[in-house]
């Protein structure tokens, strides 16, 4: 089953967003296989972004990321990249749609509260960065009442 690395960043935890962004995914259906709250130093966040090193707003973005804690998490399900990508709305906040999380409760690009993989090749990549340990093995209840 395809799984994501969700992030929810210093403003969201800040902010007290934790509770209503975890029951988004919990309440579509999706199974949570990791969580953690941990701050994380400026080299694992450019590790993190390395993609974006060259962006003009890298440096910005590493700072932002490193400034308090931020909870990491495995989500599981199927199609999960892209709907949790749906669930978490634009990039830029004045372009997320209202229903999103970020379109709900950011204004901001550089305080958009949540990361979620971009796609499952990222997914695998983020997951092997921050839960080293993998996720945490268990099976839902719930699932014959998600999936037919
Ligand atoms: P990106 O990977 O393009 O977006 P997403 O988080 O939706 O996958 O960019 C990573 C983060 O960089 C983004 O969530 C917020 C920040 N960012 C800026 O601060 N300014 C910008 O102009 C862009 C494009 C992103």
């Amino acid at each position: 089953m395809e799984q994501t690395f969700i992030m929810i960043k210093p403003d969201g935890v800040q902010r007290g967003l934790v509770g209503e962004i975890i029951s988004r995914f919990e309440k579509k259906g999706f199974t949570l296989k990791g969580l953690k709250l941990l701050t994380v130093e400026q080299s694992f966040a450019e590790k993190h972004y390395e993609d974006l090193a060259t962006k003009p707003f890298f440096s910005g973005l590493v700072e932002y990321i490193i400034s308090g804690p931020v909870v990491a998490m495995i989500w599981e399900g199927k199609g999960v990249v892209a709907t949790g990508r749906k669930i978490i709305g634009a990039t830029n906040p004045s372009a997320s749609e209202p229903g999103t999380i970020r379109g709900d409760f950011a204004i901001h690009v550089g305080r958009n509260v949540i990361h979620g993989s971009d796609s499952v090749e990222s997914a695998t990549k983020e997951i092997g960065l921050w839960f080293p340990e993998g996720p945490t093995n268990w099976q839902s209840s719930l699932h014959q009442w998600i999936y037919e």
